[in-house]
C-alpha cells in the first residue's frame, strides 16, 4: 500500500485521539496522512501532536491565509486517494449532508472528487435520532461509505448502545479496503479506457506508406507530362490510416491539396524519386498505391528550355518506361509489406483487368475504379470502386472519397484482426 495518500478529517468527539494511534498505523503501512482539524476537535487533540504523527502539515482552519497558500482546500482534497472523517460528529454529518461549507474541513469534503470513508461516533441518543438518520441515509444515498459505530459503553456514565467510534484496527481495515477498492475501480477505468482506445484505434502500432497523386515527368526544366489525379483518395485513405493509430508515411507527387493531418508527408515530383521515397520509408506492414503514377517518362529531358527554331520542325520526345513502385515494393523479398493495396484506374471491364493486374504486380488486393470520363471519379469527390482480391471481387457501393477511404482503412484493420485471431 505504498504511495497512497488520504486526508483525515478529525471531527470533535472524545473518540478523536484514536487518531493519533491509527495515524501511526497508517504511516507504518506506508499511507500518507494529511490531516484537517475542526475547531470542536482541536479540544481533544492538538494540531501539534497529530503533525508530529503525521509529519506532514496539519490543517485547522479555512482561513489560514498560510496554508491556503501553500496549498488550497481544493488541491488538498484532490490530492488524496481517499478522504476518511473520524470520528464524525451529529454536526459534521448535519454539515455533510447539507452540503455546508462553512469551515476547512466541510470545505475539502464538498471539493473533493475522491471516496469518502465515514467513521461517525456519538452519543447512542444523537445516532438514534430521526435526524441523524436522515443525514446518514442521505450521505449513503450520495455515495459516501459510512463505518457503522461500534455498539458498547459510552464515556459518559450510564450510557451503552450504538455510537462508539470503532477500534483503530477495524477502522484500518475499512480504510484499507476502500483504498484497494479504489486502486482497483481505477485499473478497471484504465483497463476500459485501453480498450476502447483500441477499438478505436485498430491500426495503432501499424506502419502504412501510401503512394498519392500525379507524377511529374520533365520535359525540360519549365515544362512536364502530368495526369489529372488529385491526389484526393490517396490522401484521404492517409488521414483515415493516421486516424486509426497507424505511422503512416505518404509519398505524394504533386497535388494542391493540404497534407493530412498527423502524417509524414514526403513530397516528390517524378516517377524515379517517387519510388526511392517509398523504398526509405520501408519497412512497413502496409502499402497502398494509390498514386498515378506515369508510365513513361522523356528519355533524355534538357536542361535548358527548349527553344522554338523558325523554320525547324516540332522537337520530337522519345519516352522510356518508368519504374513500377508497386511492383517494385511487392516482390517476394524480406522488405515486402504483408499486404499490398494497389489501384486501378480503368474505362472498361473494370474488374478483369483489375484481377490481371493482382496477379502481373504480386498485390494482394485491388481497388478498382471506372475513371471514363462519363462517372466525373477523376478529380471529382465521389468513388465507386470494386475490391478484387484472390477471394473474389466486392462491389461497394457509390460514396465520398473519404467515406471509401474510411471503409477500406476498416477492411484493412478487419484484415489483420482476423490474423491475429488465427494466430491464437
Ligand atoms: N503503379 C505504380 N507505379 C507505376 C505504375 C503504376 O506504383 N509506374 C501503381 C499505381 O499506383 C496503382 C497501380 O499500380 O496502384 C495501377 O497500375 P497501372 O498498371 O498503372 O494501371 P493503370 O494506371 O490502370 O494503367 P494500365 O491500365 O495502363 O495498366
Amino acid at each position: 500500500m505504498t504511495n497512497k495518500r488520504i486526508v483525515l478529517i478529525i471531527g470533535g468527539g472524545i473518540a478523536a485521539y484514536k487518531c493519533l494511534d491509527l495515524i501511526r498505523r497508517l504511516k507504518e503501512r506506508g499511507v500518507a496522512v494529511r490531516a484537517v482539524l475542526t475547531r470542536a476537535a482541536e479540544q481533544f487533540v492538538t494540531p501539534l501532536s497529530v503533525g508530529a504523527l503525521s509529519n506532514e502539515p496539519v490543517f485547522t482552519n479555512l482561513f489560514d491565509l498560510n496554508s491556503e497558500r501553500e496549498i488550497g482546500h481544493i488541491r488538498l482534497s484532490r490530492e488524496a486517494d481517499l478522504v476518511v472523517v473520524a470520528p464524525a460528529t451529529a454536526d459534521l454529518l448535519a454539515k455533510m449532508a447539507g452540503g455546508h461549507a462553512d469551515d476547512l474541513a466541510s470545505t475539502v469534503l464538498m471539493a473533493t472528487d475522491k471516496p469518502v470513508l465515514v467513521a461517525p461516533a456519538m452519543n447512542p441518543r444523537m445516532w438514534l435520532h430521526p435526524a441523524t438518520r436522515r443525514n446518514v441515509a442521505q450521505l449513503k444515498a450520495d455515495g459516501i461509505t459510512i463505518i457503522d459505530p461500534a455498539v458498547g459503553e459510552m464515556a459518559e456514565r450510564g450510557e451503552a448502545g450504538p455510537g462508539r467510534l470503532p477500534d483503530v484496527p477495524d477502522l484500518m481495515a475499512a480504510i484499507l479496503d476502500a483504498l484497494d477498492r479504489k486502486t482497483n475501480t481505477a485499473a478497471r477505468i484504465e483497463d476500459g479506457r485501453a480498450t476502447a482506445k483500441a477499438a478505436l484505434l485498430p491500426l495503432r502500432g501499424r506502419r502504412v506508406l501510401i503512394t498519392s497523386g500525379p507524377t511529374h515527368e520533365p520535359i525540360d526544366p519549365v515544362r512536364y507530362i502530368a495526369n489529372r489525379s488529385s491526389g484526393k483518395q490517396g490522401h484521404a485513405i492517409a488521414a483515415a490510416a493516421a486516424r486509426a493509430g497507424a505511422q503512416v508515411t505518404l509519398v505524394s507527387g504533386p497535388v494542391s491539396i493540404p497534407d493530412p493531418a498527423g502524417v509524414a508527408v514526403i513530397h516528390v515530383e517524378t516517377a524515379q524519386e517517387m519510388l526511392e521515397a517509398a523504398q526509405r520509408a520501408l519497412p512497413a506492414d502496409v502499402g497502398i498505391f494509390t498514386a498515378a503514377v506515369a508510365d513513361w517518362r522523356v528519355a533524355s529531358a534538357e536542361t535548358q528550355k527548349i527553344k522554338k527554331k523558325a523554320g525547324s520542325k516540332a522537337p520530337a520526345l522519345t519516352l522510356t518506361e518508368n519504374p513500377d513502385i508497386l511492383k517494385t515494393i511487392a516482390a517476394k523479398g524480406p522488405q515486402r509489406p504483408a499486404l499490398i493495396v494497389g489501384f486501378a484506374a480503368e474505362t472498361n471491364d473494370v474488374t478483369g483487368y483489375a484481377a490481371r493486374k493482382l496477379k502481373t504486380k504480386n498485390a494482394d488486393w485491388i481497388v478498382a475504379n471506372d475513371v471514363s470520363p462519363h462517372t466525373g471519379i477523376m478529380g471529382g469527390d465521389r468513388n465507386r470502386v470494386h475490391l478484387v482480391s484472390v477471394g473474389g471481387v466486392e462491389d461497394w457501393p457509390e460514396m465520398s472519397k473519404q467515406d471509401v477511404a474510411e471503409a477500406l482503412i476498416a477492411r484493412i484493420a478487419e484484415h489483420f484482426a482476423a490474423q491475429k485471431d488465427a494466430a491464437q
